[in-house]
């Protein structure tokens, strides 16, 4: 077979764990490409905390050019203690989920064969969801204002921005996802407290939802929602929210699929006017940096959900399954039980991938990989 395709990654490791779970997941990366034919040719990109104690700017205007050349973004984690809150993850990572228009952000809560939820009843059955979470809006723009700041009379606004455009685009997004799959989508809001960005959510999914009629919808409140989730998450497909509720609950759907070193996520730009960026949803991990001890299966998924968003569907079914096999056979999901380090868990993962049959792999149409090639693979 001949290597023709190739797709253009930029890599930043980042902080803590970050450069060690990304260099393990690529090992499965590139076994996948060598496995199904296609280049993936690496840029490592030095953004982070070191960078910023170096120049004093978290992402200067090169680095964004540079990151821009390319078909993707694979990204560790950012956060460092000698850096203030907050400083990396909005100058770095808000700024490029921004810059490049990521307005979708994808958060799997899938529970693989051979994992143990911590929540009693939760099963590979039926644990198979995805939270499609706004990503550039709502209470994360940042904006209000403090009156009498450090006085008792101190008084805080904090503004939430919820637009028809952005939201628009993130539950189209959701529903075509949803019709490649089981065909069922959920908003989640607090639509009865927060009635006004409640009502566009709620107006603009009707309005969506009418051009898919294929597509079930209902309705769940964030509050209830974090009940749901974990003692029903069978009755869940595709679930549409805004930035703060789905930042909650897809922190709570990380600890339903076997805790935060296996979930994976996609800041994707649906419109494909500039790269999609795949992180795993921890942090830096700075209490265990250095040890060995981190967990690449969330990292590697996330590479897994770039290869699908690639177009690459076999070879993101493949990492994904391979991923999902390494992971059933540790005695642990992280710490020192795990039974192999970080480096050590990337190769078997690239060793089970190199020896996929691609042949084996299948047509599971309704799986997050399949519908993610399918819409946005080139
Ligand atoms: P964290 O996700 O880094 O760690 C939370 C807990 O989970 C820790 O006990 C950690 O040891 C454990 N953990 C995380 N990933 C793991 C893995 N792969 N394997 C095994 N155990 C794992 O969150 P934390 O501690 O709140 O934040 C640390 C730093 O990371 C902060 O600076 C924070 O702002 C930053 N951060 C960055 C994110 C990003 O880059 N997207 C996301 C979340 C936090
Ligand atoms: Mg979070």
């Amino acid at each position: 077979m001949s290597h023709t395709r190739t797709h253009r990654v930029a890599v930043i490791g980042g902080d803590g764990i970050g450069p060690d779970v990304t260099a393990a997941a690529l090992q499965g990366v590139h076994a996948a490409a060598d496995r199904f034919g296609f280049r993936v040719d690496t840029t490592d990109v030095e953004l982070g905390a070191q960078s910023y104690l170096d120049t004093g700017v978290a992402l200067d205007e090169e680095s964004t050019a540079r990151l821009r050349e390319h078909d993707a973004v694979l990204l560790g984690a950012v956060g460092d203690p000698r850096v203030p809150p907050g400083v990396l993850e909005r100058g770095l990572i808000v700024a490029l989920r921004v810059a490049f228009r990521q307005s979708v952000n994808i958060r799997p809560v899938r529970l693989y064969p051979g994992v143990t939820s911590p929540v009693a009843g939760v099963t590979a059955g039926n644990c198979d969801l995805v939270i499609i979470r706004e990503n550039t809006e709502g209470l994360y723009t940042g904006g209000g204002s403090t009156a009498h700041a450090g006085t008792t009379h101190a008084v805080a606004l904090q503004h939430s921005v919820t637009t028809v455009a952005a939201t628009t685009e993130v539950v189209e997004f959701a529903f075509r996802l949803a019709s490649a799959r089981r065909k069922r989508l959920t908003l989640c809001h607090k639509k009865n407290i927060l009635v006004h960005a409640g009502q566009l959510w709620q107006d603009v999914v009707d309005e969506v939802g009418a051009r898919h009629p294929d597509v079930e919808h209902d309705y769940v409140h964030a509050d209830a929602m974090c009940q749901h989730l974990p003692l029903d998450p069978g009755r869940f497909d595709v679930v549409v929210t805004d930035n703060l509720f789905g930042d909650i609950i897809s922190d709570l759907g990380a600890t339903v699929q076997g805790g935060l070193g296996l979930a994976a996520s996609a800041n994707h730009n649906p419109a494909g006017s500039a790269p999609s960026m795949f992180e795993p949803v921890h942090g830096s991990a700075p209490d265990i940096a250095g040890r060995g001890w981190a967990n690449p299966a969330a990292a590697a998924l996330s590479g897994a959900l770039c290869l699908a968003a690639l177009g690459e569907r076999d070879a993101a079914l493949a990492l994904e399954a391979a991923t999902a096999a390494v992971l059933a056979e540790l005695p642990a999901l992280a710490g020192p039980g795990m039974g192999a380090d970080t480096a050590g868990i990337g190769r078997r993962i690239a060793q089970r991938v190199a020896d996929a049959d691609p042949a084996a792999i299948g047509d599971p149409a309704t799986s997050l990989m399949s519908a993610l090639a399918g819409l946005t693979g080139r």
